[in-house]
């Protein structure tokens, strides 16, 4: 079975390519390279021994989608993780983001569509729910007005999809709502490579702690929260990787309910930054430098998942802890900055 994996050499895609390929799928990644390497194969083939077929491609680009579909009709599935992800990027330019995540989807449905039979894995976001009334979050809270760009095009992503389903009765699909991802490969051969100044708070904390930031800004001590800061479910990403082959296989073997569903993606615990601070210092055996500073304006309180569904529909439960997974995001700051 060959499956192709846009963005697969960005931080979940390069996990889940190792995933597939563990499970027997013949992989073919595209990557327009923007937030991430070529070097990223040889982690993959490091651990799992195969080298998936690369294409270097930039998917906003129609007639090359196209052309990519005409040489692979044998692409049984796709999982579709390119698109551009930066909160506060999206803010400044969103035009940007429209263009790159949501001309990109069209144009892989368009080709999906032709096809006799075909199974798409959509990689959505916990964004889509806002700050949720309710904790923790069932598939079923209602989506509320995005907070940036970045959140509309997932949640617009997701109506496209949705919408496409209904009149394309040999199309399936499955949108796979992340919470916060993190962590990176046991091996340590691939992990998160942040371009610049991270803006996720693991890699901040562990470029803090390997000295190459000064010190953490922890945005917001006031929050209504145990103690004060925000409160978010950090998912491994090997897990997360994982379930995006379950959520894959199931459209492979006929066994969805309906032909697109949505599932959320979370280990179902809450931890606050300043429990995530701890982690690591308890994982590291270092003493983190932070600074409670102001809010950072768009940031909810509150997220973690409800994971009855995934657990009991897809039949898929995340195994690590928070220490596991900081743990293995340190030993990979280690490894890169050796
Ligand atoms: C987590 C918590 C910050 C940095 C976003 C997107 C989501 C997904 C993941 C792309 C918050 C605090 C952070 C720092 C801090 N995006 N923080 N100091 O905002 O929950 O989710 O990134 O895939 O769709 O919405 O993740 O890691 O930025 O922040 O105090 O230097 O850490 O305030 O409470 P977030 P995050």
């Amino acid at each position: 079975m060959k499956v192709l994996v846009t963005g697969g050499l960005g931080f979940i895609g390069s996990h889940t390519v190792v995933e597939l390929q563990n499970k027997g799928f013949e992989v073919v990644i595209i990557d327009d390279l923007s937030n991430s390497s070529e070097e990223v194969l040889n982690g993959i083939v490091a651990i799992t021994g195969k080298k998936p077929e690369f294409e270097k491609l930039d998917l906003k680009e129609k007639s090359k989608v196209e052309d990519f579909f005409k040489k692979h009709t044998d692409i049984s599935g796709v999982i579709h993780f390119a698109a551009s992800k930066a909160v506060g990027e999206s803010v400044e330019k969103p035009l940007l983001y429209y263009e790159n995540n949501i001309s990109t989807l069209v144009y892989i449905l368009k080709e999906l569509s032709k096809k006799d039979k075909a199974s798409f894995i959509f990689s959505s976001s916990c964004t889509v729910y806002g700050q949720a009334d309710k904790m923790p979050i069932t598939e079923d809270a209602p989506v509320k007005t995005a907070e940036s760009p970045y959140g509309n095009t997932k949640q617009i992503g997701e109506e496209i999809i949705s919408e496409t389903c209904k009149v394309t009765p040999t199309l399936n699909a499955i949108a796979l709502r992340y919470f916060n991802p993190m962590g990176a490969h046991p091996s340590a051969e691939i992990g998160e490579l942040p371009i610049g100044v991270p803006q996720n708070l693991v890699p901040f904390i562990t470029q803090t702690g390997i000295g190459m930031r000064k010190e953490l800004s922890v945005f917001g001590g006031d929050y209504p929260t145990t103690d004060g800061t925000c409160i978010r479910d950090y998912i491994h990403v090997v897990d997360l990787a994982k379930a995006h082959v379950i959520a894959l296989q199931r459209l492979l073997e006929e066994k969805n309910n309906a032909n697109y569903e949505v599932f959320n993606l979370g280990t179902g615990t809450g931890s606050s930054v300043l429990e995530a601070i701890k982690s690591f210092e308890k994982v590291s055996g270092k003493k983190l430098n932070y600074k409670i500073v102001d809010r950072r304006p768009g940031d909810i309180t509150a997220a973690y998942a409800s994971t009855d569904k995934a657990n009991n529909v897809l039949g898929w439960k995340a195994a690590s802890t928070l220490d596991e997974a900081m743990k293995s995001a340190w030993d990979w700051e280690q490894k890169i900055r050796k």
